[in-house]
């Protein structure tokens, strides 16, 4: 008889985005008519850097001829990219990150699941509550919890909750937890952390012997020179962290895939009989053997972000959604709502007006101005009572939209 992996039927009924997409779809199979504008997913919609879209078609070329054509890559990425990303991304910033280091991958988001792979299974492991519901998922699915309760919270995790009270930046834990998963700038609050708030974690993490699961997919969008762009900016952290991060939000990368994950040489964790065991290690282990690279002009299509002309175009395109972002939460914040987020990040968060419940206000947006959000509930327990924006959109849908909610 086969089996399934049980583990799945504890997950609770869809995937976020889906099930905003099912519904969606429902209001507009029934009303046809509605101009109905997207919010809810933060997917970009801005066209890719003309950088990146003519080293695509450089080497597109390059494929069509026997002397330049290229068939399996190295699994870690070409050099030529690796080396670029650790000197752009975390050698100019004082990071002591080698192209070695980096495995170039095709997203953060298959990434931060698939990193579970080389971990043991009975690690503590803590997320923030609200959280990227992917860190949650991929945790059920490979078994390192138990049901979920009522609320929808897991058996077996420990949920650090984020609110207003605590500026959406998580109280570090007096229990013991060996994964952490932090997020910054924060999926779905908004919220950014300071130097001395991720030097708290990285001692906590070394004092504990913890490894912190480090998500920075959002950095491009923090214009605030004082906030860490990377974990590796704090002392200690290439000892105790793993950093993910994408080409997709800052280059507009999310059709075209590519990311990456740094994971230090230096970083170890316990084998069963106590001994230390490099991760780098493990993670190339695992890459090589499940995976076979991310494609060669996809690859010179991220080099090209870090050209001058890409480096600008590359700003231009974050400082565009930045401005989305200022306009709802201008508009929003002038209509009463409490909102956060929404500066160095991509995400506006604000309280749903008179109590209404997550869903009940995403119903109520659809039906009355047709606008797509994300219901904080989707992204745990505590984000009841909350709403998420995404800034990825044309500013004219952005100011459509913003006009539709405030009655404007
Ligand atoms: C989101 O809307 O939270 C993101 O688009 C999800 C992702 O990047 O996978």
């Amino acid at each position: 008889m086969t089996t399934i992996n049980d583990n799945y039927l504890k997950l609770k009924a869809g995937y976020l985005f889906p099930e905003i997409a099912r519904r969606v779809k429902t209001f507009a199979d029934s009303n046809s008519d509605a101009q109905i504008i997207k919010l809810g997913i933060g997917d970009v919609t801005e066209p890719l850097p003309e950088a990146c879209r003519t080293a695509m078609i450089k080497a597109v070329e390059d494929m069509g001829d026997r002397a330049t054509f290229k068939g399996y890559g190295p699994e870690q990425g070409y050099g030529w990219l690796r080396e670029k990303i650790a000197k752009h991304d975390f050698q100019a910033r004082n990071c002591d990150i080698d192209a070695s280091e980096i495995f170039v991958s095709d997203g953060a988001k298959c990434d931060t699941g698939n990193i579970l792979d080389i971990f043991g299974k009975n690690n503590k492991i803590a997320v923030t509550d609200p959280v990227y519901p992917v860190y949650v998922d991929t945790n059920v699915m490979a078994g390192h919890t138990g049901n979920a309760n009522g609320n929808g919270e897991y058996d077996g995790l420990v949920y650090l909750p984020i609110s207003a009270e605590n500026n959406f930046v998580a109280d570090i834990p007096r229990q013991n937890v060996d994964l952490i998963y932090l997020c910054f700038p924060n999926n779905p609050t908004g919220a950014t952390a300071t130097k001395d708030y991720l030097k708290a974690w990285v001692d906590y993490a070394k004092e504990n012997g913890s490894i912190i699961f480090f998500d920075a997919a959002y950095e491009a969008f923090i214009t605030d020179e004082s906030l860490p762009h990377s974990i590796y900016e704090i002392e200690g952290a290439k000892d105790c962290a793993i950093e993910f991060r994408s080409f997709s939000k800052n280059a507009g990368f999310t059709g075209t895939r590519c990311a990456l994950t740094v994971v230090p040489k230096t970083l170890t964790a316990k084998a069963s009989d106590g001994s230390d065991v490099e991760l780098w290690k493990l993670w190339n282990r695992r890459q090589s053997t499940k995976f076979n690279g991310v494609s060669y002009i996809v690859q010179r299509g991220a080099e090209a972000v870090y050209s001058e002309e890409g480096k600008a175009q590359v700003k231009e395109l974050v400082s565009f959604y930045l401005e989305n972002a200022q306009i709802i939460c201008d508009q929003l914040k002038g209509a009463g709502f409490e909102v956060y987020g929404g500066v160095n990040a991509p995400y506006i968060w604000l309280k749903t007006p008179n109590n209404l419940s997550s869903w009940d206000f995403f119903d109520k947006l659809l039906q009355t101005a047709h606008v797509v959000g994300t219901p904080g509930s989707g992204f745990g327990a505590a984000g009841e009572g909350y709403f998420r924006i995404s800034a990825f959109n044309s500013r004219e849908n952005v100011e459509e939209a913003m006009k539709r909610i405030t009655g404007s």
